[in-house]
């Protein structure tokens, strides 16, 4: 990030705090609870965000070496990523060639993947390279009946697939100006330390808008996130589609008696990027949660359920903090504590870590989510409301009901 965004992104965060005065789109919206409920426009989304645009489906720490495999099945079409033998970043639609069944599951290390229903063997560059009793299967060219490939581009620390073999990823276009800000964090150094996945009787969109304001945190998270967190501020630009989203740490206060060429974001707040449109990027100093949030794969159509699945990452670093908190017995239950967040050495282990930031998803926010849901299915209520302290989840919806073509949000008049 360049050192004068960074700056400016602080001195608007002290100008909230001071005037007590949380960001302000000047302007509400009605959401209409249909987009929540409707088949329609839940088979739209699968067609157009989910069968059609490129995937971010992990950063590069989750295929470390030549050999390093992963298998994805979270947005429809079963993905085989490979890091084949060269280095490079590969994906294949995970169905082998002779009768469909999965090559490859879990993720790995493999020079090779043998399918388990008639051992066709396939290279992790994709290459058909084994039939058992070919002889008696008959002539076939095996160089037209490799894996399936998909378009895979890695850039920035992230990996990218297009769940269809003609599909096109164009990160300029996609990302803009956020491509080279993001690869400037060095993502593509940390290592996958876990992986969660909560399952929730809400809407997709319903478990993203849990991302897109801070006015919650000091009260739905009020012993939680919010005893580290300032609520009711927060560093917003948006990126065509896509948004930076800053919420300051209580170490905010800190950092002003600092001189201001000390000051660093990391050290007193944490980022975080929605990507359109289903990411959220969420970092700090050697950590990154890439949360990534979709329809349930397995309830096609059914809008009331949705999958995230969080992959968290830590630089080698970080880790080694992390283990030896973990021998001096930094645990859950202190994380939140107001001791914790005011120590500037305190770290957490790993499972903490990872624990932590999962319930508090699913326990808090998603809970809401759920409550939310059933509201929608009830019919009884025609619209929501969108605040003026709430511009990411003006920006999200008005974007995706653009890509749907459903009709701009309706502007609440005061
Ligand atoms: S389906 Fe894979 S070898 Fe037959
Ligand atoms: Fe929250």
């Amino acid at each position: 990030m360049k050192r004068e965004v960074e700056l400016s992104i602080l001195d608007e965060l002290f100008r909230q705090l001071d005037d007590k005065r949380n960001v302000d789109a000047g302007v509400m919206y009605q959401n209409p609870t249909s987009v929540y409920t409707s088949t329609e426009v839940a088979d739209r989304e699968r067609e157009t965000f989910f069968r059609d645009h490129p995937q971010l489906i992990a950063l590069s720490g989750s295929l470390p070496e030549p050999g390093s495999y992963m298998t994805v099945d979270d947005f429809g079409v079963p993905v085989l990523a490979t890091r084949d033998s060269d280095g490079r970043f590969r994906a294949f639609v995970n169905a082998c060639r002779h009768r469909g069944a999965r090559v490859a599951e879990g993720q790995g290390k493999a020079a090779a993947f043998k399918c388990p229903f008639h051992n066709w063997v396939y290279s992790n560059r994709g290459e058909l390279t084994g039939i058992p009793l070919a002889d008696h299967v008959g002539a076939l060219d095996r160089s037209c009946h490799g894996l399936v490939e998909l378009p895979a581009v890695e850039q920035g620390g992230l990996l990218w697939v297009h769940p269809r073999a003609d599909g096109r990823i164009d990160l300029e276009q996609q990302l803009g100006d956020l491509g080279a800000e993001i690869a400037s964090w060095g993502f593509g150094d940390l290592r996958l330390v876990g992986e969660s996945v909560i399952e929730g009787r809400l809407n997709w969109k319903l478990a993203n808008d849990t991302f897109g304001e801070t006015y919650h945190f000091s009260r739905l998270h009020k012993n939680t996130l919010g005893q580290i967190f300032h609520g009711d501020v927060l560093g917003y630009e948006e990126f065509g589609r896509n948004h930076r989203f800053v919420i300051a740490t209580k170490r905010l206060d800190e950092l002003r008696a600092k001189p201001r060429n000390e000051w660093s974001l990391l050290d007193a707040t944490s980022p975080l990027y929605y990507l359109f449109p289903n990411i959220q990027l969420s970092f700090g100093r050697g950590t990154v949660s890439l949360i990534k949030i979709y329809p349930d794969p397995e309830r096609p159509g059914d809008p009331s359920h949705s999958r995230t699945r969080v992959l968290h990452y830590f630089s080698q670093e970080a880790i080694d903090l992390a283990e030896a908190a973990g021998e001096h017995g930094v645990t859950a239950e202190n994380t939140y504590s107001a001791e914790a967040s005011r120590d500037p050495d305190a770290v957490l282990t790993l499972s903490a870590f990872t624990e932590v930031f999962d319930s508090t998803i699913e326990k808090e926010d998603y809970l809401m989510g759920e409550h939310q849901q059933r509201a929608a299915e009830s019919g009884q209520l025609e619209h929501l409301v969108f605040g003026r302290n709430e511009p990411a989840l003006h920006h999200y919806h008005s974007h995706f009901r653009d890509a749907l073509g459903l009709r701009p949000l309706q502007q609440i008049d005061p």
